[in-house]
């Protein structure tokens, strides 16, 4: 179990998250949902400790209830994929680089095979030829994959994912949430899924958390979400994507 403690954020005295409180179980998937701006990515960043340089973070990540610091958390106990992809990649490295640096860092051999069944299972054609390839040579949602590629080689137990999909065609995406769901049930990976999707939050959350400029405004198992939002935000949220299907909330 993984737990996220009185996590607050605050840039020159104005908090953008205040005292955030979540667990994530292995196997288990927590959705972070609301507003643009509600700080959601901050949340990711400062709980994985690379939060921009101005801004203040307090509070812990615990693991089965011991204290670990970022250094030892990030990449080994929680892999990430974070917002924006390609400010995450090195324009002078290869895409075969950033892999093996992945395994280096991690103590993981590497596989030259084993990079390329799972640049396929994100759904990247010609594999051989992405792991060649430079950030400036790929679209967004090629970046993307290869990002949680990234993410999934070192087996780390817990993954946070900043709107993995955004980039995605339809096709893609189904094939991306098909493999988080995979892992999630093979392998007990715990997952914190940050999405504006709804209809993705449906399809994979047991658990759902939803903020307001930066507080937690609801939390509760998705069932309940869905029909029985509580708080105003939920419940356009929870609108907004049944209004998709030309359906209402009852009252
Ligand atoms: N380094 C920073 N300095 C000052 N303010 C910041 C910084 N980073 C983020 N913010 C502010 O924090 C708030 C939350 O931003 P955040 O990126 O966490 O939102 P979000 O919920 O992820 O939104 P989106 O759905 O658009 O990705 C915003 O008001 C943003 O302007
Ligand atoms: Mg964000």
């Amino acid at each position: 179990m993984l737990s996220i403690e009185g996590l607050s954020v605050a840039a020159d005295g104005r908090p953008l998250l205040r005292d955030l409180t979540l667990e994530i179980a292995q196997g288990r998937t927590l959705a972070l949902v609301g507003a643009s701006g509600s700080g959601k990515s901050t949340a990711c960043a400062a709980a994985l400790g690379v939060q921009a340089a101005n801004l203040a973070v307090r509070g812990r990540v615990c693991l089965d209830g011991r204290p670990v610091a970022p250094g030892q958390l990030r990449g080994r106990v929680v892999a990430s994929i974070l917002q924006n992809p390609r400010s995450g990649f090195n324009p002078l490295r290869s895409m075969r680089d950033h892999m093996r640096e992945t395994c280096r860092a991690l103590d993981r051999p590497w596989s030259e095979a084993a990079a390329q069944d799972l640049l396929a299972e994100v759904g990247l054609e010609d594999p051989g030829r992405v792991l060649g390839l430079y950030a400036f040579e790929m679209s967004g949602g090629m970046l993307q994959r290869v990002a949680i590629a990234l993410a999934l080689l070192g087996g780390a137990p817990f993954l946070f994912a900043d709107e993995p999909t955004t980039d995605l065609d339809l096709v893609v995406q189904a094939r991306i949430l098909d493999l988080m769901e995979r892992s999630r049930d093979r392998a007990g990976l715990g997952l914190m899924l940050i999405t504006h999707d709804m209809g993705v939050v449906a399809r994979l959350a047991d658990e759902v958390a939803v903020l307001e400029a930066g507080a937690l405004v609801e939390r509760g198992p998705v069932g309940q979400i869905f029909h029985a939002p509580r708080h105003p935000v939920t419940r356009m949220l929870v609108a907004a994507h049944l209004a998709l299907y030309g359906q209402e909330l009852p009252a």
